[in-house]
């Protein structure tokens, strides 16, 4: 093992040792380089005469830059635009990230998490992640109703395995019972158990209530307690756009980030949906759990095992993304703009809400709840999703998303408000057509 991986494992051990024993074995060999790096960072303070250290380019002591590329931008540097950025991601983005995210999470102030490290948005993070804590054959514990990227990620790329629980309680909401009996059995086979909690949940739009939020963390401090470790991964892609009452407003990871030292909490959030740029692929990972003594060096260690998992597979992203999120988020009116954004998303979950009381559609499809996020989900009672997906497209330019034999998701993220009674009257027609012929 290298000699950084074993300081870093040692400073982990100090802090908490079962989160030590957490770390997947990739995470427990991760460190970040001294090499190229460390000297380059050492040759700008000190090399002021030549500095000859790094891969990029300059002219007369600035960036090199071809005009055509700095045309296009504006009041940004070739500096902040061109160069790379650290793996770990620019320190101002990560310390405003982290601002922002006690914002926005209020009942964070004052506790002690890790500085987020920057990715290539979150499914960089999950990758970034599943390096750090996944070893092959573990599981992972996720709703039958999930992003399906994750099968990629974990099952696919790692050799995870991942269980399912039903996501929906016949009676309404969380199905608390199915998770807790999953985990429950997981925990009883395994020293580990990983977790995945996403809200606002793709593809349904449901967010659990804070009663509902209260019962996932005591089920899982339950099972830190009787000596199982539990990693939560919490995926809050679609974070803040709650759009009704019954959605809890602060992410799940407030609640799971002191409970237990054997219970490690891991944020994966980013600009992409919640600031809606989706191509520039900002996110971060964000670790929470409680620490011995000093939390700084415990999470600085982990902070570099992370920055060594972005290093070891991107390097590092893009810095021109990465300043274009921050200069926002300094920006006098991100939070207005933010907020007009927001209402312009919740009158139209709003009025898919308001068409779907309709009764007219009660034989087509029954509607999963739905509270937040961009997509909402209908349940399709007499015809097959898949057939139905292809029959809008064809017949009628419609295109939703089919999951499974009954699913058919719809992103009214890009349905303008006065075009959803069109378009559930088009999906319902479609029905017809197939139970007609
Ligand atoms: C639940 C969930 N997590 C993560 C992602 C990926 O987000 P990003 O674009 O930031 O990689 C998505 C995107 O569809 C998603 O639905």
């Amino acid at each position: 093992m290298n000699p950084i991986a074993e300081e870093l494992n040692g400073i982990i051990q100090d802090g908490n040792p079962q989160v030590y024993d957490m770390l997947s074995s990739v995470g427990k060999n991760l460190f970040f380089p001294k090499g190229i790096l460390s000297q380059s960072a050492e040759a700008k303070g000190k090399a002021h005469k030549f500095n000859a250290t790094i891969g990029m380019a300059t002219e007369k002591g600035d960036t090199m830059f071809l005009p055509s590329v700095m045309a296009m931008l504006n009041d940004i540097s070739p500096a902040e635009a061109l160069t790379y950025a650290p793996s770990f991601g620019i320190m101002p983005l990560r310390e405003a990230w982290k601002e922002e995210m006690v914002r926005k999470n209020p009942s964070l102030a004052g506790k002690d998490i890790s500085l987020p490290v920057t990715c290539n948005a979150i499914t960089h993070c999950l990758s970034v992640v599943s390096d750090m804590w996944v070893d092959p054959g573990d599981v992972i514990i996720l709703p039958d109703k999930m992003w399906g990227n994750y099968n990629l990620i974990f099952g696919v790329r790692k050799g995870a395995v991942i269980k399912n629980y039903t996501f929906f309680d016949p009676e309404g909401g969380f199905n608390m019972k199915a998770f807790k009996s999953l985990v429950e059995k997981e925990a009883e086979e395994r020293d580990k158990i990983i977790v995945l909690l996403n809200f606002p949940n793709n593809p349904t739009g449901y967010t659990i209530s804070s009663q509902e939020a209260d019962g996932i963390a005591d089920i899982l401090q339950n099972i830190a307690k009787g000596g199982t470790h539990v990693v939560a991964f919490t995926d809050d892609a679609y974070f803040g756009l709650f759009y009704e009452e019954t959605a809890a407003t602060e992410s799940i990871f407030t609640r799971l980030m002191d409970r237990d030292p054997n219970l490690l909490a891991v944020k994966l959030d980013g600009a992409t949906k919640e600031n809606f740029v989706w191509g520039l692929r900002v996110g971060f990972v964000t670790y929470g759990c409680p620490v011995s003594g000093e939390s700084r060096p415990f999470y600085d260690a982990l902070e570099r095992k992370t920055a060594g998992a972005v290093r070891g597979s991107i390097s590092n992203a893009s810095h021109l993304s990465q300043e274009l999120v921050l200069k926002s988020l300094q920006s006098k009116e991100y939070l207005s703009e933010k907020e007009e954004k927001f209402e312009i998303m919740k009158g139209r979950a709003l009025e898919v809400k308001a068409v779907l009381s309709d009764p007219k559609y009660a034989k087509a499809w029954d509607v999963y709840p739905f509270n937040s996020g961009y997509f909402m989900c209908l349940k399709l009672k007499t015809v097959d999703a898949e057939a139905l997906r292809v029959h809008l497209l064809d017949q009628y330019g419609v295109g939703l998303i089919a999951l499974g034999k009954t699913d058919l998701r719809v992103a009214f993220s890009c349905l303008e408000k006065g075009d959803t009674r069109e378009l559930f009257d088009t999906v319902l027609k479609g029905v017809e057509d197939l139970t007609s012929s």
